[in-house]
């Protein structure tokens, strides 16, 4: 996460441009303040994704409680991919593209010959995380042409170059991460960008038992817990804070309601911030949490509402035999 250095990485066939300059680390704070000035207190978790957040993440993903990663990769080894990819010169960006463990799937299954059409072009916020995923790429795909692009894809969708046909990847449930309005309504500016013939691939966590789900985001090994956790050290080297992790506890339950995983940071005792961008530090109770992140679950109405949302039109779903997972394929037909 990196709003300052505007120096592209090369790697061979594969590089990065740094887009997040164009926000500004000036944003960045005050987004961070607004968020903890409010009431409750929240942290957006885009934040999460520092190198340890990236690397923490990659590591839930590999739990055996963290099911949706596991469910979401034998789905993909299945996909009919020439249906989404077919043969001629294609853009493939992923929005959010985190350790390329997904996109590896894919490309494993297509012959050189198709990795010959494609272009490959990862959006990801942590910069770290698409720096690793570039050299592992252009190792593992000399052929391969990749071109990661450091953006908030929220704010940022205007960077993706245009001009070839595309498929969109949006995976691991990460749409799950915004509100549910915010989540229709970017996928429609997604949507609107398409041209007739273009695909958009998404990964949904569906909804299931408050159980299984609570225990997915409460591992025994207490990952998930430094993960939330690891967000206060991002926002100190941001604002500048000296909040301490370990005065705050990791929870993580399902709100019935919402149909969402929901992660807060409780305080243990009361805390005092100092920060020099408030006028005077922040003061938490015992007790008061901040917000860190949501994890909303869908149901297979909600699938075709995100289609119908953004004029596409939901091509097939692909799902486990148990359905805790679906990958939509949607595709823009006019
Ligand atoms: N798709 C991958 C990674 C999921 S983790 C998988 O399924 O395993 C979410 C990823 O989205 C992280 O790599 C994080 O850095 C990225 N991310 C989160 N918010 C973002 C934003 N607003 N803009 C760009 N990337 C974002
Ligand atoms: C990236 N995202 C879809 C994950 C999720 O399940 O919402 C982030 C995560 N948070 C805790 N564990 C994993």
């Amino acid at each position: 996460m990196d709003y300052s250095t505007k120096d592209a990485v090369e790697c061979g066939s594969a590089s990065i441009v740094n887009r997040l300059p164009e926000i500004g680390l000036r944003k960045a704070v005050s987004e961070i303040i607004d968020g903890l000035l409010a009431c409750p207190k929240r942290i957006s978790c885009k934040y999460f994704y520092d190198t340890e957040g990236s690397k923490l993440f990659t590591e839930i993903t590999r739990l055996p409680e963290y099911y949706p990663a596991r469910t979401e990769k034998e789905i993909l080894r299945k996909l009919p991919l020439i249906h989404l990819i077919g043969s001629s010169d294609i853009d493939i960006t992923e929005l959010g593209s985190g350790d390329h463990a997904k996109i590896t799937i894919i490309l494993d299954r297509l012959s050189s010959e198709q990795l010959s059409h494609i272009r490959y072009l990862p959006v990801d916020i942590s910069h770290s995380a698409l720096e690793t995923s570039i050299r592992a790429l252009a190792e593992r795909f000399p052929g391969l042409s990749v071109q990661g692009i450091a953006a908030d894809y929220y704010h940022q969708m205007h960077l993706i170059p245009g001009e070839r046909k595309k498929l969109f990847c949006f995976l691991g449930s990460t749409i799950g991460n915004l509100d549910r309005d915010e989540a229709m309504n970017f996928i429609r500016n997604i949507g609107d960008t398409m041209l007739p013939g273009d695909g958009f691939l998404i990964g949904f966590d569906r909804v299931k038992t408050a159980a299984l789900l609570e225990i997915a985001y409460n591992d025994r090994q207490g990952l998930t817990a430094r993960f939330n956790k690891n967000i206060l050290c991002v926002v100190n080297r941001l604002i500048k804070s000296d909040f301490d992790p370990e005065d705050f506890e990791h929870r993580a339950f399902y709100n019935r309601e919402q149909r969402r995983i929901e992660m807060h940071l409780e305080a243990q005792r009361a805390v005092h911030v100092n920060c020099p961008s408030t006028a005077k530090p922040l003061d938490l109770q015992k007790g008061e949490t901040i917000h860190t992140e949501n994890s909303h679950k869908f149901d297979v109405k909600d699938i075709h509402a995100v289609g119908e949302h953004a004029g596409l039109f939901l091509d097939r779903i692909f799902s486990d035999k148990n359905e805790w997972f679906s990958l939509a394929y949607y595709k823009k037909t006019s």
